[in-house]
């Protein structure tokens, strides 16, 4: 299912709304790419106070903003930083949390400020993928915030697109939302959802 919305923000916002009705308090959340930490923030918020976020990220820099953003917050003892490559989530996450991640977010592209150099690259994103897939709690939700607009950004969204497709039916629903500015370059919200047991 395509939905069109308007403009970029508004897909954060219906990721937040998506993402919403499957956390409360106590959830467990991945953030599969924490930049400067405003999704690990709202994440958290809807989770504490016994919840907990994963947060992901290969950049030092995004760990520093987003613990500083976080313990202003008073929400620390909600997350754990993790400075490691999200295809190698997995190994990060204790065993008695697999199968139980109520939701992941994927905010593709660079950190907004820093080395635009440093992106998400298309093979360790569907690897990324793969791997919530296979510890997402049934009803969890996955969603993925792409950018066509930067380069690689276009086979990036491409192949998520792709891998999307390709989820079995009887397992998942996918919703695709894209921005109104109607470019080729427009962000793209994908919303994976497993149904549940
Ligand atoms: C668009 S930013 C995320 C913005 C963030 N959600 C926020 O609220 O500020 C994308 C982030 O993905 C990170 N990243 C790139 N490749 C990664 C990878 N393989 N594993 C984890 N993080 C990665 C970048 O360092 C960057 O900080």
């Amino acid at each position: 299912m395509t939905t069109a919305v308007t403009p970029h923000n508004n897909l954060v916002n219906l990721a937040h709304q998506k993402i919403a009705a499957r956390l409360s308090n106590g959830s467990i959340a991945i953030d599969a790419t924490i930049g400067n930490g405003h999704d690990t923030l709202w994440l958290a918020e809807h989770v504490t106070p016994q919840g907990l976020v994963y947060g992901f990220d290969i950049q030092v820099a995004a760990l520093t903003a987003t613990r500083h953003r976080l313990q202003n917050a008073d929400l620390l003892k909600n997350i754990r930083l993790i400075q490691a490559n999200h295809a190698e989530l997995i190994q990060h996450i204790p065993l008695e949390h697999h199968g139980h991640i109520a939701a992941c977010m994927f905010n593709l592209g660079y950190l907004p400020g820093a080395d635009k150099n440093i992106v998400t690259q298309t093979d360790s994103t569907i690897s990324a993928l793969n791997a919530v897939l296979a510890i997402l709690s049934p009803a969890g939700l996955i969603s993925i915030l792409a950018y066509p607009g930067h380069s690689g950004g276009d086979i990036e969204t491409q192949a998520v697109n792709d891998w999307s497709a390709q989820l079995d039916r009887n397992e998942f629903t996918v919703s695709e939302y894209l921005s109104t500015y109607q470019k080729p370059s427009a962000p793209k919200l994908l919303i994976i959802e497993k149904k549940s047991a």
